[in-house]
């Protein structure tokens, strides 16, 4: 019945960016020492480290499950416990690679809104956890994920209020940035500012979903946390042997704002259909739309039309839908899309 298809499932579903594929050609002479010892990896860690305004290490990684849970499994005890919002990745679509990884350490959703931690309730939690109670698991971090699996932004004082929360009971903030450069480009600050100078102790630096190949990446800005990673990565089968292709990814990623201006494409995208659908009776947006990812509730009829016209799609719901855009997603796609919606909401 349809005549064309609109890719609107993911992320992960798009190309990768023309820079990321040049530079891993670029990266392919002569040879180089493995796991990371090689001289653009060096390299990476020397950007990264200029980039977010201070000395960290940057861990490149296969995925953000494997960033997440190695992350959290290097900061943590096996009768540890991670809060985070009942959306965050690591509470519903990671398998509990946290625990499993974590040897044990458990992962603890808590009330927000939008994807996001509520500071209220990560407060009312701590108070209630039973630190020292051999009965009680062991609060030891607190997951962001930035942006949210909802599309929303944690703001950066936002970021502040939870991590000061965080610091006074010694939790170590961790950022799932698997959409880090939307959130980025969508609040107009600094790798900084969204990091460790609102409190973050370490960051799954997502590369993938935005135009890179197969690398994501742990970038650590404390140091006692960066000594235990390589064994946790090691064990997990997690370190890349020909690093070098890895590290050039991600050097291509940020070099010249290539990520922001990724992530800027996918924002605009989705930021056009958000405006389309607050125009479109009989559908709604149930989060705000502050990164590439949408979420509308329509009649379960008005998407089994939308999925005969062709368009892909995931269903979170019998009447939600989300729509992810990618950072090649055209202005026509989405055209099409909203007259689509119009046609059949
Ligand atoms: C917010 C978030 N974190 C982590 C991940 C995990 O990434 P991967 O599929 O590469 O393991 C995803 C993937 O969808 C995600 O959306």
């Amino acid at each position: 019945m349809h005549t064309q298809t609109l890719e609107f499932r993911s992320d992960n579903c798009g190309r990768v960016a023309p820079e990321i594929i040049e530079a891993i050609s670029r990266a392919n002479h002569g040879s180089a020492i493995g796991y990371g010892a090689d001289d653009l990896t060096l390299q990476l860690n020397m950007r990264v480290s200029e980039i977010f305004e201070t000395q960290v290490r940057v861990f490149p990684i296969p995925t953000g499950t494997g960033a997440n849970a190695l992350a959290l499994a290097s900061v943590g005890t096996p009768f540890g416990a991670v809060f985070c919002s009942p959306e965050a990745h690591i509470n519903t679509s990671e398998c509990n690679a946290v625990g499993f990884f974590g040897s044990g350490l458990k992962v603890t959703p808590i009330d927000g809104i939008h994807g996001k931690v509520c500071p209220d309730s990560l407060e009312k939690n701590l108070h209630s956890a039973g630190f020292g109670q051999a009965h009680k698991s062991q609060p030891v971090a607190v997951n962001l994920v930035q942006a949210t699996y909802l599309g929303a932004v944690y703001s950066v004082a936002e970021i502040q209020r939870i991590s000061a929360l965080a610091r006074e009971k010694n939790l170590t903030v961790h950022m799932d940035g698997a959409r880090f450069a939307n959130a980025l480009a969508y609040l107009g600050c600094t790798p900084a500012e969204m990091t460790w100078k609102s409190g973050v102790d370490i960051l799954s630096l997502g590369v993938t979903k935005n135009g890179g190949l197969l690398s994501d990446a742990i970038v650590v800005f404390n140091p006692a946390v960066a000594d235990k990673i390589n064994f946790h990565l090691r064990r997990g089968g997690m370190i890349w042997s020909k690093m070098r292709f890895a590290s050039a990814q991600i050097l291509a990623y940020v070099e010249n704002d290539l990520w922001l201006r990724l992530a800027k494409q996918s924002n605009l995208a989705a930021q056009q259909l958000a405006a389309g659908i607050n125009n479109i009776p009989g559908a709604r947006l149930i989060a705000p739309v502050q990164a590439n990812e949408l979420f509308a509730e329509m009649r379960a009829q008005s998407l089994d039309q939308l999925a005969q016209h062709g368009v892909l799609f995931y269903r979170r719901g019998p009447e939600l839908a989300r729509f992810v855009c990618r950072w090649e997603t055209t202005e026509e796609e989405v055209q099409s899309l909203l007259s689509l919606i119009a046609q059949h909401a």
